[in-house]
């Protein structure tokens, strides 16, 4: 029987799902396989379900010659080198759509706490640094009729800014690589560059995929950009992110707080500096951690892997040039 890889405990209906299908093993522990361990783990393995935390490169696919797929846990891949699985004729899958509302949730509640600096006062009632109904405390961001800024206009940022616009009435900037009616029609949507949505959004919420291109695209100049009233949110993936001109942003007042449900690396040292910001709000990457959304993440998963299995094309297929290239 096909032997599979399921490198963390993914909920049960996945796991339940995939288990007729193969002789499966399931990584036990909370924390990731080392490099070392998933690699031995997948010799002889034709199907692997990986995490965003893992790592899937050139030398791993050839230390598993028999892979016939790959199911990411995640919408992500950029853990994954998609020219090396395209390259050795691997379909990879991912999960897109079921985690949308749930990580453009995730956006809204961010901005709102890191907006009405929801992370500094909570710890400061606890703490007895609530002395009285202070008229000038903990005076934060208004949101309605403001400009939100979306970076990334795919599915997640439409969401998010449908929550704000519908809700907020807020004024909607965007930048893409391409343009996006959709958006543009529902949320009155506006594409621009980013350096004019940095000037001019109250609001800057990051959704685009980590790629070359992306990989440090927030530095010193885009913070120094926008406005020191801004709020700063990033669901999307750490490195996008310059940290260390995040954290003088946030320390000087360059701009006014910033909301992160990803960082770099994960999970951030409790010692980092943007944990010792009061201006900063970070959750440990739970923008899809909803029981429906993590089930629903754990079926599609399931179903790539299962038709990979079966030679058969994937439902949701990241590289699906593979295909072509097998013929
Ligand atoms: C989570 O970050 C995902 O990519 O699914």
């Amino acid at each position: 029987m096909a032997r599979v890889f399921v490198a963390r405990r993914i909920p049960d209906f996945g796991l339940e799902m995939i288990a007729p299908h193969c002789e499966l093993e399931v990584w036990p522990e909370l924390v990731p396989p080392s490099p070392d361990v998933l690699k031995e783990k997948v010799k002889d393995c034709v199907g692997l379900v990986s995490l965003l935390t893992d790592k899937i490169d050139a030398e791993l696919m050839d230390a598993a010659p028999q892979l016939r797929v790959i199911s990411n846990f995640a919408v992500g891949v950029n853990n994954i080198d998609l020219a090396a699985a395209t390259q050795r004729g691997i379909p990879v899958g991912n999960t897109p759509g079921v985690l949308t509302e749930a990580t453009a949730d995730i956006a809204v509640t961010l901005l709102l706490a890191a907006a009405r600096r929801l992370g500094e006062s909570l710890i400061d009632a606890k703490e007895g640094r609530w002395l009285t109904w202070d008229p000038r405390g903990w005076l934060g961001q208004e949101l309605a009729g403001r400009t939100l800024g979306i970076v990334g206009m795919g599915r997640i940022g439409l969401a998010t800014a449908k929550r704000l616009y519908h809700g907020w009435g807020m004024k909607v900037l965007y930048t893409a690589r391409t343009p996006k009616p959709e958006a543009e029609k529902e949320v009155q949507a506006t594409r621009v560059d980013l350096d004019t949505l940095l000037a001019e959004s109250d609001f800057v919420s990051v959704h685009c995929d980590l790629n070359p291109e992306t990989k440090g695209l927030f530095g010193k100049s885009q913070f120094r950009k926008m406005k020191p009233t801004a709020v700063f949110v990033n669901t999307s993936r750490g490195p996008v992110v310059d940290q260390s001109a995040l954290a003088e942003a946030l320390r000087s007042g360059t701009i006014f707080a910033a909301g992160l449900d990803v960082t770099d690396p994960e999970p951030l040292p409790p010692s980092h500096e943007l944990f010792s910001l009061p201006n900063c709000v970070i959750a440990p990457h739970i923008a899809s951690a909803t029981v429906h959304t993590r089930n629903e993440m754990a079926r599609i998963c399931a179903e790539n892997l299962i038709a990979g299995l079966y030679g058969k094309p994937l439902s949701f297929c990241v590289n699906p040039e593979v295909y072509l290239s097998k013929h």
